[in-house]
């Protein structure tokens, strides 16, 4: 990897300010409901304590739109970390100013304050010269571990870097970088990316990527009736990007160009209604009826695509097969979630969706990386430049 890395410094009293995601879901109570976030920076944080840094962590946590917001403070993400270290955290009511400064300076060696969300000041995501001047004062040294922001341009991402001396990347980041690096630069061969959700739309750079290094696409979820109405296929009722069709059309004749194979569903689990009431039933592609519209991918589909699957050497996969959430239409992509953890083959699984399915179906842990960014995964692998990394200082 090209960025200098947090391994490589001397971090024994030096102020260092981390960025962290911590943007991790609160239930009303203001409780964390799943601290994956904070357990997958714990590695590199607690590098920094052992070697003696007097760590400043920073984060955003949801979308306040620049102002103070109590529901979106990272305080309880203070408590967690704290738990999770088994020492102190401090927390700090805010993320600039005079008391932070005043508490940034009063660290000791392997002292732990966290800030409060960056996000309740606008030039945060302004990317303001003059924020990352103040968060840059309170440190010497910038570690970015916080790849699931790093597709993000933001003051604590992008700004304080031309503040700050040196920015290295932090344990996750490297090992996000490594694992989708590999995958989009130097995959193992055959490699076969299995792309859903519900949209083509949202996943049209990332389609045009894959395919000029993957050996096979296999597509699922409603993005498939995309594919298929603009191959003169009738689809019912199903979720259809009808302005998308000369685009789908686009991308099926870049495959064949490039020889690629492209897999749509040759079977479909379909409903009258997307409702948990609502019964499925298999049909083939050409039988779709026309008050139905697919909800998941069919079993004879699935078994092509386990087959894709198991004989890969790399695959990545983003996105469900289908409506996962209702339990009789998440077969499809349970299926596939098993199928991947089967294999022998490096894995990868980005994007919210296709993650929580892999913990759905029980398998996360056979997994070789499930990233910590779903768009930030998703801009790496469709071939865009996140501006975090690109930040950071070269090795
Ligand atoms: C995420 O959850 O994907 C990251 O934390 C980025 O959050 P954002 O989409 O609000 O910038």
């Amino acid at each position: 990897m090209a960025k200098l890395s947090i391994r490589e410094l001397d971090l024994k009293g030096k102020r260092v300010f981390m960025r962290v995601d911590f943007n991790v879901p609160l239930n009303d109570a203001l409780e964390i409901t799943d601290d994956t976030r904070i357990r997958a920076s714990l590695p590199t944080i607690k590098l920094a304590v052992e070697r003696g840094a007097r760590l400043i962590l920073a984060s955003h946590l949801g979308r306040p739109k620049g102002k103070p917001n109590p529901t979106m403070s990272l305080r309880p993400a203070a408590e967690r970390l704290s738990q999770l270290l088994g020492k102190p955290v401090t927390f700090a009511a805010d993320c600039v100013g005079p008391e932070v400064g005043a508490q940034a300076a009063g660290l000791r060696d392997g002292d732990v304050l966290l800030l409060e969300n960056l996000r309740f000041h606008p030039e945060e995501e302004k990317n303001d010269a003059g924020f990352s001047k103040q968060l840059a004062a309170l440190a010497q040294v910038y570690i970015n571990d916080a790849f699931g922001s790093a597709h993000r341009a933001h003051a604590s991402t992008e700004g304080i870097t031309r503040c700050l001396s040196p920015c290295a990347a932090g344990l996750l980041m490297e090992r996000e970088l490594e694992y989708l690096g590999k995958a989009v630069q130097n995959p193992e061969r055959p490699y076969i990316a299995i792309v859903g959700g519900a949209k083509v739309s949202d996943k049209i750079e990332l389609l045009q990527n894959l395919m000029k290094f993957a050996d096979g696409v296999l597509i699922g979820g409603a993005m498939a009736y995309t594919f298929l109405k603009a191959q003169g296929v009738e689809v019912g009722k199903s979720r259809v990007e009808d302005d998308k069709l000369d685009l789908a059309r686009d991308l099926l004749q870049f495959a064949e160009r490039r020889s690629i194979k492209l897999h749509l569903p040759t079977d479909h689990v379909v409903a009258e209604k997307l409702d948990p009431s609502a019964k499925g039933e298999v049909v083939s592609t050409v039988q779709i009826p026309s008050d139905r519209l697919g909800v998941d991918i069919g079993p004879a589909t699935r078994a092509v695509y386990a087959g894709e699957v198991a004989r890969a050497k790399t695959i990545v996969w983003n996105g469900p097969m289908g409506v996962f959430e209702i339990d009789q239409f998440a077969e499809g992509t349970l299926a596939i979630a098993r199928a991947v953890a089967a294999s022998s083959a490096v894995s990868i699984v980005g994007g919210g969706d296709s993650v929580a399915a892999v913990h759905k179906a029980g398998v996360a842990e056979k997994i070789s990386h499930i990233s910590t960014g779903g768009g930030a995964s998703l801009e790496f692998l469709s071939g865009l430049k996140l501006p975090g990394v690109e930040a950071l200082t070269e090795k």
